[in-house]
């Protein structure tokens, strides 16, 4: 058990039943996932949990959907002061939930988990978490960019949801499977519908990941932003190549690392402002801690922690 504490190994994996022995001070935290080893939110959740004085420890848990529900179950025992949930688990989790928060219906999704006296509230800052980035890297909300969204996954419905909500102007999905842009296209029309939003003037559409349609959709955009995995296949091609931007053009790749180096190359050619996803991380995280605390996050002292993890694991 001694191991639990030690900052440097805040790893346990499920399967070795490790979160069934975890006693309850300092209050648990966690990130559940598979693949988790490498998630940066334990440094940055712990920062912020140390800087404001409360008594808890942030843990990485491995664990995929399938035994996601005997861990919840006694991780609402311990009893954990929440978690967050990363892939593949945020759709399950959203159904393991007591009570589901409005970003949480809206996305379908959680990310965030409350528990409250063993009561599971279901949240979702994925959303919120990319406008503040946005707004940290170049000064803008959705409400105030034409937007070209490549990618349909997860990641691509919480942005294209999050802009619909702040009323963007227009938003343009692409896919590299058509049939997925247009099943997200048909979700957001039948979820907007019948919604105040249905009578403002957003503009959604598709256009197909070919050069030509690309390009002409990109001259009438401000914002493109990268929710595809693509930069995670070392040998797959930047998702734009820089002839097709234009210099005007805001980037924002929602990938950190060395996943986003060929793409952050081609748009700094066209010369593109460009911001990586590590902003996503940030405020996405700010905003948990802020539920689970009901404090205002330490988003310096969160920040800092995050960069220098990151800087080191570059190194
Ligand atoms: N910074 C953050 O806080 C944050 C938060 C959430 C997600 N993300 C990142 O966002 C990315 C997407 O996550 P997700 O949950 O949406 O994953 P997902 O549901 O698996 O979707 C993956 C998306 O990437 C596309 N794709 C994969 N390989 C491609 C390629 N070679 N060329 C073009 N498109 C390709 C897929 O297109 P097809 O449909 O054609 O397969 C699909 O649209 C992840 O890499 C994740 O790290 C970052």
């Amino acid at each position: 058990m001694a191991s639990l504490h030690n900052r440097r190994l805040q790893f346990i994996c499920v399967k070795s039943d490790a979160v069934f022995t975890l006693p309850s001070r300092p209050v648990p935290y966690a990130v559940l996932g598979n693949p988790v080893n490498h998630s940066l939110s334990p440094v940055m959740q712990q920062a912020a949990f140390d800087h404001s004085g409360i008594e808890a420890r942030y843990f990485r848990i491995e664990v995929g959907e399938e035994d996601l529900p005997r861990a919840v179950d006694r991780m609402r025992q311990v009893p954990f002061g929440g978690w967050n949930c990363t892939v593949p688990n945020k759709i399950k989790m959203y159904q393991l939930c007591d009570r589901r928060s409005e970003s949480a219906e809206l996305f379908h999704a959680v990310n965030t988990v409350v528990n409250e006296k063993g009561h599971l509230i279901g949240h979702n800052t994925d959303g919120i978490g990319w406008s503040h980035a946005l707004y940290d890297a170049f000064g803008k909300r959705p409400g105030e960019l034409r937007i070209l969204l490549l990618g349909a996954g997860g990641a691509g419905r919480a942005i294209a949801t999050q802009a619909i909500l702040e009323k963007c102007p227009e938003l343009i999905i692409a896919n590299r499977n058509p049939g997925r842009a247009q099943d997200l296209l048909s979700q957001l029309n039948a979820q907007f519908h019948s919604s105040p939003f249905s009578r403002t003037q957003l503009n959604l559409r598709s256009v197909r990941w070919q050069e030509p349609e690309l390009e002409a959709a990109l001259r009438e955009t401000d914002l493109v932003v990268n929710a595809t995995s693509a930069g995670l296949d070392p040998k797959a091609p930047p998702v734009l190549p820089a002839r097709l931007m234009p210099g005007h053009l805001l980037v924002f790749d929602t990938l950190y690392g060395s996943a986003c180096d060929k793409f952050r190359a081609e748009a700094q050619t066209a010369g593109a402002r460009w911001s990586d996803g590590l902003r996503m991380l940030l405020h996405q995280g700010a905003a948990a801690f802020s539920l689970w605390t009901a404090r205002e996050a330490p988003l310096k002292i969160m920040r800092d922690a995050l960069e220098s993890a990151f800087s080191a694991s570059r190194r």
